[in-house]
């Protein structure tokens, strides 16, 4: 997959831009402040319809206009297509694929497939453990196009079910409650949980063979990483998994009640990592949980073009001089068929020159021009 060119008009603090990609390496560089992160926002946008930095779409309208636009050229599955996200301040969005409009967000998801990499990644191992479940949501509602429904319905019922059990603790007549709704809400997010996380093993086990076998390289064989899903359910892969849920969330009501919102279920799972078998989040050193950051998001370039057969578009914000030498040489080595978008306020000389063949761009108060020399 690639993105061929780029439309911006009053896009944060781009005016109005345009500007043809590399096919393989694009290299952004300026000062802090200019638009880096904005362009690289941008083209997040085009692929997620949501920004990585705000919840408000509104906010990434430039200050003073009523409309921002992106638009993007795309090509995946050898095919040309295009994407429009209109923006208003207020937060609508208007989407259009091909000129006609996308009302599902599941339907823009798999056009084009970028994995971002910024500074907030390097703590994905200390931060919180829903930090880590919505990583793991973005990048399978990407390769996964069903997984993005799945997840939506759930989101919905477990809202229904968190609201339902609201109402009770409230209540001085917290022990009854409407069981025949609360055996449906349980019935489904049974259904739709245990879907979520059938495909979030599949993918973590997928991730640990692949990051493993990257943190072995980029370690010279001395660490051994594993990656486990840990579920707050009775989960068992089989017919009768969907029924050992519901049985579970319906022994755990009165917790549930007790607590005053749902307590069981994928939306309480996390992620555990492992180096030569000790809890890297307890013991690991911050280089280790760097590295592991990095191996995953070298095993998920992997699994994309496994699960695709394409290869993903990588965005790297500021995060080479995050990484140290080693690091950095190897990160930039293994991403040849990859389409590279990568930003820095200064680049290393070494791995300019392993970026040869590239195209650079300097930034500077939103406005982008090529570049020949960094
Ligand atoms: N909606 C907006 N309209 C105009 N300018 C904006 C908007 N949002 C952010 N900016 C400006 O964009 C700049 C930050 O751009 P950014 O891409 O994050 O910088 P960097 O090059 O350091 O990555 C700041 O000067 C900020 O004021
Ligand atoms: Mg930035």
């Amino acid at each position: 997959m690639r993105i061929n060119n780029i439309l911006l008009q009053n896009f944060r603090n781009y005016s109005n831009l345009e500007l043809t990609f590399n096919e393989h390496r694009n290299i952004i560089v300026g000062e802090n402040a200019q638009g880096k992160t904005n362009l690289i926002e941008a083209i997040y946008l085009s692929a997620f319809s949501k920004s990585f930095r705000t919840n408000n779409a509104g906010d990434m309208v430039k200050f003073g206009e009523e409309r921002g636009r992106v638009n993007v050229d795309i090509n995946s599955e050898d095919m040309d297509k295009n994407i429009d996200i209109s923006i208003l301040t207020n937060g609508r969005k208007m989407i259009k694929k091909d000129g006609k409009a996308v009302r599902r967000t599941a339907d823009l998801l798999n056009n084009i497939v970028v994995i971002i990499f910024s500074p907030d990644d390097l703590r994905i191992i200390k931060d919180s453990p829903e930090r880590r479940r919505a990583y793991i949501n973005r990048e399978l509602s990407q390769i996964r196009p069903k997984y993005y429904d799945v997840l939506k319905n759930y989101s919905d019922v477990l809202k229904q079910k968190n609201s339902l059990i609201k109402g009770l603790s409230n209540s001085q007549y917290s022990r009854t409650y409407n069981t025949d709704m609360m055996d449906v809400y349980d019935r489904q997010l049974a259904d739709y949980g245990y879907e979520l996380i059938r495909y979030r093993k599949e993918f973590v086990d997928m991730l640990s063979e692949e990051a493993g076998e990257i943190m072995s390289a980029i370690s010279g064989g001395k660490e051994d990483l594993k990656i486990e899903y840990k579920t707050s359910c009775d989960y068992i892969s089989a017919p009768e998994g969907r029924e050992i849920m519901f049985k579970q969330l319906y022994h755990n009501r009165q917790k549930d009640i007790y607590a005053g919102f749902a307590t069981l279920g994928p939306h309480r799972d996390d992620l555990e990592f492992y180096i030569n078998g000790t809890d890297a989040k307890k013991y690991g050193s911050q280089g280790q949980q760097r590295t592991i950051a990095l191996s995953l998001k070298l095993a998920e370039i992997r699994i994309a073009k496994q699960i695709l057969d394409e290869y993903p578009v990588l965005l790297l914000d500021d995060v080479l001089s995050e990484l140290d030498l080693d690091r950095q040489r190897f990160l930039v080595n293994q991403i040849d068929d990859v389409q590279l978008f990568i930003t820095s306020a200064e680049l290393n000389d070494e791995v300019i020159e392993t970026l040869q063949g590239g195209t650079l761009f300097r930034v500077e108060e939103g406005t982008i021009t090529k570049v020949d020399k960094y």
